[in-house]
């Protein structure tokens, strides 16, 4: 089997190369190790910046987008018992939609699979090979058989557990890294949202986070120690807790109720290692950089990723220029390190650490910064949209 590039991983950054790819001409197989179902039904991150959402729309994947996902012009920072909206729209000009990274995995697998392409789920045994010379090949096991994909350039989008990252030699990549000493405990509720734009909270026990998926479905977040063991917390603790953070001063208000019907661990890293690329082989989203959700960067910093490489390999392959390629990470690094800064600011700012009451002050300091002066908030804004 011949393609131009192989693709590892359907994740959003495979599924989206993918289909970029075949808008300029260029033919793709991808390779993904689990089933259309699980890929489809994982639950993450749902926050599109403005930028992602015109990038979809430009390549034709606007239709269920902008029929179901929510524009928010706002968010809400709350501490110390009262809530303070940042008006981002007005501050920067530009929103975000929240749309769930799952509805955006399907409809990339919908469209991709109308236009004919070559998607290979339940995959196993990948292996790279020749990535320093002209033609790397994938090595995998597929429908009981062996089977090799000759390719000129691989793609790994195959997240931070993929195999691409590590196939490349030790000593050829720098890492950088951080662990933070906490996780999230996610839930999906059958609940009607009790805001209309999303909180960020800080309280003494911990940060809490309210989002949502629709006006029926309600996505919350709690800080829990990283080694949490999710047997800890039946349902009615995780109302009473999220309560208990969420609570205004002088109000009853307490985020609505409903049955739970996903409940997940999050652990939280900060991660990105340089270059992005080896030889034949081009690194992106979560397979060369990781970071904490609490900037709701993830997905798009993924969708730029290959947005940057579907147009380096449009100018490679239709245009004989290499230039783009070869500033791949250069391109792509920018934005990567600036969202590494704004994730880690965010997390260190509202989350608890341990039981020092100066950073405790510290933090609300910070808080009061941003909600206090418009040049703080619109540069927590201008980072939160993109
Ligand atoms: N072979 C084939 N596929 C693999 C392999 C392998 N060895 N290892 C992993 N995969 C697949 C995974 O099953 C997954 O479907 O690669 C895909 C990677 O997808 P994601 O983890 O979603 O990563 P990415 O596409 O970069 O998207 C980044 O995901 O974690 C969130 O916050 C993150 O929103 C961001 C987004
Ligand atoms: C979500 O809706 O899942 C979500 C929203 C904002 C974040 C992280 C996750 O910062």
């Amino acid at each position: 089997m011949r393609t131009q590039v192989g693709i590892v991983g359907a994740g959003p950054a495979g599924l989206l190369l993918s289909h970029l790819l075949h808008l300029h001409g260029i033919s793709s197989v991808v390779l993904e190790a689990h089933t259309r179902d699980y890929v489809e039904h994982r639950v993450r991150a749902g926050v599109l910046e403005q930028g992602t959402v015109n990038i979809l729309r430009e390549a034709g994947l606007g239709a269920r987008l902008d029929a179901e996902g929510m524009r928010h012009e706002g968010i809400e920072l709350r501490f110390d018992g009262e809530g303070h909206r940042v008006p981002m729209a007005e501050l920067t000009g530009r929103a975000i939609t929240v749309y769930g990274q799952q509805e955006v995995v399907k409809d990339l697998v919908a469209r991709r699979l109308a236009d004919g392409a070559d998607i290979r789920f339940e995959v196993s045994n990948v292996r790279l090979d020749g990535l320093t010379g002209d033609e790397p090949t994938i090595r995998f096991h597929h429908d009981g058989k062996e089977q090799e994909l000759i390719c000129d350039v691989i793609a790994g989008c195959d997240g931070f557990h993929g195999i691409s990252r590590p196939t490349v030699p030790a000593g050829e990549l720098t890492v950088y890294e951080r662990e933070y000493p906490f996780a999230w405990l996610g839930i999906l509720a059958e609940a009607r949202p009790a805001v209309d734009e999303l909180i960020y909270c800080l309280h003494h026990n911990g940060f809490a986070l309210y989002s949502m998926r629709s006006e029926h479905v309600s996505r919350l977040y709690l800080q829990v120690p990283t080694d949490e063991d999710i047997g800890d917390w039946p349902d009615d603790r995780i109302w009473e807790e999220l309560a208990t953070r969420f609570r205004l001063t002088g109000s009853d208000w307490r985020p609505t109720e409903g049955p739970i019907f996903d409940k997940g661990v999050t652990p939280m890293r900060s991660f990105v290692t340089e270059p992005m690329q080896y030889g034949r082989l081009l690194l992106a989203g979560d397979a060369v950089h990781i970071v904490p959700p609490t900037g709701a960067k993830g997905l798009n910093l993924a969708v730029n990723d290959v947005w940057i490489m579907s147009r380096a390999l449009d100018a490679w392959f239709n245009g004989r220029d290499d230039g783009p390629l070869r500033s791949y990470t250069r391109d792509a690094l920018q934005r990567v390190w600036r969202a590494q800064h704004f994730s880690w600011w965010m997390t260190s700012m509202l989350h608890r650490f341990g039981d020092d009451p100066y950073q405790h002050r510290l933090q609300i300091a910070q808080l009061r910064n941003v909600v206090d002066s418009p040049a703080y908030a619109t540069a927590l804004s201008e980072n939160y949209v993109g």
